[in-house]
Formats: C-alpha cells, sequence, structure tokens
C-alpha cells in the first residue's frame, strides 16, 4: 500500500491506474478504523480494481464545543488494518494540504442538512459536504462508498453528487454492529463500561418501534415511546427520534412509502447515531 500526503504524488499515482484502464473505489474516512470501516473497504474491492482510503480529520464538520481536538488518531494502526485488507492507496492529507491559506469555499446542500443531526449540529453538513467534495476531485474515483448509519449524510452525499453532475456512484453499505447489536462507530471508545450497557437501549428501542411500526402502530405514539425507553435506561438526553422518507427525509406521519427511523441520543461523553429501513407491508 502507497501512503501519500501530498496532492501531486496522488495525481500522478491515479493516472497510472487510469492508464491501466482500472477503476477506483474510494471510501472516505477519519480513522480510527473498526470493523465498520474495514466492511466498506472490502465493499470497495468488490467493486473496483483499485481502492483508495483516506484518512483526514475534517475540523470544518466539527462545532467550536465539539470532539475535534480528543477524536481518537490512529494513523499506524489503521495503515496495518489497510495492508491486511489490501488497499492500494492511502491519502492522508494535512490540514494545509487540504485547506492551503486562503481556502475560501463552503458547500452547502439546502434543506436536507437542516433538520435531524443538522439542527444540532450546526454547519457539521457543510464541513461534510466541503471536505467530501474536494475528497472527490482530488481521488476522482468511480465509486465511493458511505456507512448507511450515518444515512443523513449518505443523503445530503448524494444530493450534492447528483446536483454538482459528478460521475461518481454513491454506494450505502449497511451498517455493522457488534454482537449485541451496538452500530459500531469511532465514538463508542468514549462509551464508560456501565454507559456501554446502558447504549444497548438505543438499537433495542429503534428494532421494537420499527416492529411496531410495520405492524401498523401509529406513527407519533410509537416514537413518542421511544425517548423515554432511553432516558430511562441511562441516557442523558434524546436529540431526536424520527420516521423519514428514506430519500427526501421529509418527516412522516404514517408509514405509506419506504422509510426510516433514525435517532440521536447523549450518553456519557458520546453522542449516538443509529437508523433503520422500515418498509409499509405490501399487498
Ligand atoms: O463519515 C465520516 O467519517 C466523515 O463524515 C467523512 C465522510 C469521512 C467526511 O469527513
Amino acid at each position: 500500500m502507497q501512503t501519500i500526503h501530498d496532492r501531486l504524488t496522488l495525481s500522478q499515482t491515479l493516472k497510472g491506474f487510469r492508464e491501466n484502464d482500472e477503476t477506483v473505489a474510494l471510501v472516505p474516512t477519519m480513522g480510527a478504523l473498526h470493523d465498520g470501516h474495514m466492511a466498506l473497504v472490502a465493499e470497495a474491492r468488490r467493486r473496483a480494481n483499485r481502492v483508495v482510503v483516506s484518512i483526514f480529520v475534517n475540523p470544518r464538520q466539527f462545532g467550536p464545543n465539539e470532539d475535534y481536538e480528543s477524536y481518537p488518531r490512529r494513523a499506524d494502526s489503521d495503515s496495518v488494518k489497510l495492508v491486511a485488507a489490501g488497499v492500494d492507496l492511502l491519502w492522508m492529507p494535512d490540514l494545509p494540504e487540504m485547506y492551503p491559506e486562503g481556502f475560501a469555499t463552503n458547500i452547502r446542500v439546502s434543506g436536507l442538512p437542516d433538520r435531524l443531526c443538522g439542527a444540532a449540529r450546526p454547519g457539521h453538513f457543510d464541513g461534510v459536504a466541503t471536505v467530501v467534495a474536494k475528497l472527490f476531485n482530488q481521488v476522482r474515483p468511480d465509486v465511493a462508498i458511505f456507512g448507511e448509519k450515518d444515512w443523513q449524510q449518505l443523503a445530503i452525499i448524494r444530493r450534492m453528487a447528483t446536483d454538482l453532475d459528478m460521475p461518481i456512484d454513491i454506494v450505502g453499505f449497511p451498517t455493522q454492529r457488534e454482537d449485541d447489536g451496538l452500530a459500531l462507530s469511532s465514538r463508542n471508545a468514549y462509551l464508560e463500561p456501565k454507559d456501554r450497557a446502558a447504549a444497548l437501549a438505543l438499537p433495542r428501542a429503534l428494532g421494537n418501534a420499527a416492529q411496531a411500526l410495520q405492524k401498523g402502530a401509529d406513527v407519533a405514539l410509537t416514537l413518542a415511546a421511544v425517548a423515554p425507553m432511553l432516558t430511562n435506561a441511562g441516557f442523558a438526553s434524546v436529540d431526536y427520534v424520527e420516521l423519514v422518507d428514506a430519500d427526501t427525509l421529509a418527516p412522516l406521519d404514517r408509514l405509506d412509502r419506504p422509510a426510516r427511523l433514525l435517532a440521536a441520543a447523549r450518553i456519557g461523553k458520546a453522542r449516538l447515531i443509529d437508523n433503520l429501513a422500515v418498509n409499509p407491508i405490501s399487498g
């Protein structure tokens, strides 16, 4: 695996791939790689001749009181995992390489970022869209793989790629979970053992609610029951629990189309998110 830190070497290396008619898959990450990321890498391997993984902890997507400074950085162990997974190229720009002095562009997708996680994290999705657009321009992949755990992020990136005519196949890959059901996340590392046990209430409450909705339960009543389940289990607060149209993220009060049940809640030092597909029973 070649590890590259500057754009010139990156473009020269990618040119070599292109000259051999090789397709390229990109897996953008912020590092601290877990099995969820590695599943994205395996999917990338299946979809293209060459796999590029980027690691860049992007300051523009962290709010002033968020965990940019303390976000886990594990370049050495990440690198070992990527070599073992057969990754061709690790793209690891530093801050000035990604945002040189004078950088002044912000990419904002309208509408989609305003609600759900965007309401609690103003500017977060502008930071995500801006860095992902830059990564797409730097790597020019044929396909890019993102985890479905960040469902709103995925919807925003799809919108951006469509609106800006980016010729990239955006692939969402199912959320990977611990054996007990907790969604894998780099931020799970922040959980104290008692919070880690209590965190299980999130996938459980969402799973029960999704089942009830699919059996025809009232949407408002079902959603309203989730937050107390989480706070009773030990969550400090619940940012949102919503049923939305799976593509547009418009809130739904009836299950009349493919939907997604999403929630974000805070426990200990972590803000956890999760989501599940909820589909109307046909026929
Ligand atoms: O999902 C993430 O890890 C980040 O938001 C991403 C897509 C790598 C952009 O920094």
